[in-house]
């Protein structure tokens, strides 16, 4: 998508289609005031007429105009005038995305950032308008031929001099984050025989390419093995395909301590020798979301050139049942030196996770910070609304929390007391790799938590919002807009 700042007056626009906003109660934006105006009171007749209300999620296209400028209008519904908040702000938005694409024009302006929004300013606003209109414009193409592409293919922000600097900075950051949004969700949809861990590992070698303060290493088996990863490793014992520990470096920080992002990438959890049930089990190719999330952020980060450093480590593997595969009583001597009782096969994900934590060591964080699809229980425990968030620093999670708030990427924390340690106890090892039908999430994210002692960490279960199920089955890109607020917060304070 091409993006750019429209700063012609409203009488000189020229647009395939303005967006404009209206509210309940017969109130225009100043931008629709202004265009009913023009032309002899037609958005008034509409709303008298009871065409659009206005309310948050209402839209109406206009595809016919007296004078040539402007060749369509979209009026989208803001509920009552200065009661709107961020949410309701992204959920008309992405009502206008879907009217949009409807219309098949290749090019719209939107002129949005005079509705009133709380906590929000005209970077915000900006922002949010770019992210939303490239999300409702994302199309999977990969393996499947699309009758009815999006025509959608520039974005223009209709601002006023004055406005300038702070939608240039909306733009930059919504440009980017967009584009790591996608990258993840092109990476999450992919199915598991195109996106193997080599596949994975490749995409982050060409990331690296993109920016010159990025670099890439791939760490293969015989160095994990060298390491004494043998908690990963014994989760591509079970598959044909190589593990692969994809270490990426951005160096736009100077000395500081560099940020350590960790993403589980799961290529396909079949469960192992625990086999996993079949129905919906092709949905286990998105079990490498985290993995794809930590590669969205880069991108997003580096586009940005936000004056941090970053490391990205994504254990990449797959988790299938083979005569070589872990089984059920097996025990793993993880390089931290804690055993652990292999009690189910499909708890692989915590298995690839602990060698990747204690690896971070050797960064000498400031803190990291995981996302995974890790269980199953996190969905019972919250839904597919917030993302679980569980967390050894107090300060750390209320940066996310307040991020998380920004970015309009729900959070929400859960405890990891030492209460639930006890559910981890086993005979015969230091540590179980499962606690117990009762509190799944907690218990794995306390798993975790014996390896991330000696650094301030962060644990995000993005098992409910990495994808939809159903009909509208995809990835959705969460959480690279959370992370990426949370660093653009870091690089500015
Ligand atoms: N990748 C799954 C978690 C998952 C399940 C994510 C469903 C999204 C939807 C993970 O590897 C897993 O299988 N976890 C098990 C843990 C259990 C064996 C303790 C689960 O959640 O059932
Ligand atoms: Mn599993
Ligand atoms: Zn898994």
């Amino acid at each position: 998508m091409d993006h750019s700042i429209e700063s012609a007056p409203l009488e000189k626009l020229q647009s395939q289609c303005l967006l404009v906003g209206i509210h309940e109660n017969q109130v225009l934006s100043p931008t629709a005031q202004a265009l009913d105006a023009r032309y002899n009171g037609l958005i008034s007749r509409l709303m008298d007429r009871g065409d659009i209300k206005g309310k948050v999620g209402e839209t109406l296209l206009i595809n016919n105009l007296p004078d040539g400028g402007i060749e369509r209008l979209i009026l989208i519904g803001f509920g009552p005038r200065g009661e709107l908040n961020r949410k309701q702000f992204r959920k008309a938005l992405a009502a206008a995305g879907k009217t949009l694409k409807d219309t098949k024009v290749s090019a719209a302006s939107c002129a949005l950032l005079d509705v009133a929004v709380e906590h929000a300013d005209t970077a915000w606003l900006t922002r949010q308008i770019v992210e939303m209109f490239n999300d409702s414009a994302y199309q999977y193409n990969a393996t499947k031929k699309i009758d009815d592409p999006v025509a959608l293919q520039a974005l223009a922000i209709v601002a006023g001099d004055a406005d300038r600097h702070a939608v240039e900075t909306g733009l930059n950051q919504g440009i980017a984050i967009a584009s790591g949004i996608e990258f993840c969700k092109r990476l999450a949809d992919l199915p598991g025989n195109l996106c193997t861990p080599s596949y994975l590992a490749e995409q982050a070698i060409v990331l690296a390419g993109e920016h010159d303060k990025l670099s890439c290493e791939i760490l293969e088996e015989h160095q994990m093995e060298a390491l004494g990863m043998a908690a990963l490793l014994s989760v591509s014992r079970g598959s044909r395909q190589p593990a692969k520990l994809i270490c990426l470096n951005y160096q736009g920080g100077g000395d500081a301590k560099p940020i350590v992002l960790v993403g589980k990438g799961l290529t396909f959890d079949a469960g192992g020798i625990s086999l996993k049930p079949g129905l919906g089990m092709d949905e286990m190719k998105y079990d490498m979301c985290g993995g794809a999330s930590v590669l969205g952020i880069l991108r997003a980060a580096t586009r940005m050139n936000l004056p941090l450093n970053l490391v990205g480590l994504i254990p990449a593997s797959e988790n299938l049942p083979d005569g070589n595969a872990n089984k059920p009583g097996d025990i793993l001597t993880s390089m931290a030196g804690k055993t652990i009782e292999v009690l189910n096969t499909d708890a692989e994900g915590r298995l690839i996770l602990c060698d990747t934590l204690t690896y971070a060591k050797r960064y000498s964080p400031e803190v990291v910070i995981d996302m995974a699809t890790l269980t199953g229980a996190c969905i019972v425990a919250l839904g597919r609304v917030p993302s679980g968030l569980f967390g050894n620093d107090d300060a750390l999670c209320n940066d996310l929390l307040a991020a998380s708030e920004t970015a309009c990427d729900p959070l929400w924390r859960m405890p990891i007391w030492d209460d639930y340690a006890e559910q981890l106890k086993s005979n015969f090892a230091d540590l179980a790799n499962i606690g117990g039908p009762d509190g799944g999430s907690i218990t794995a994210a306390v798993f975790l938590s014996k390896f991330t002692e000696d650094y301030r960490w962060a644990h995000i279960d993005i098992a409910g919002t990495a994808w939809r199920t159903g009909t509208h089955k995809g990835a959705t890109g969460r959480p690279v807009a959370l992370l990426s607020q949370y660093l653009i917060d870091r690089a500015t304070t």
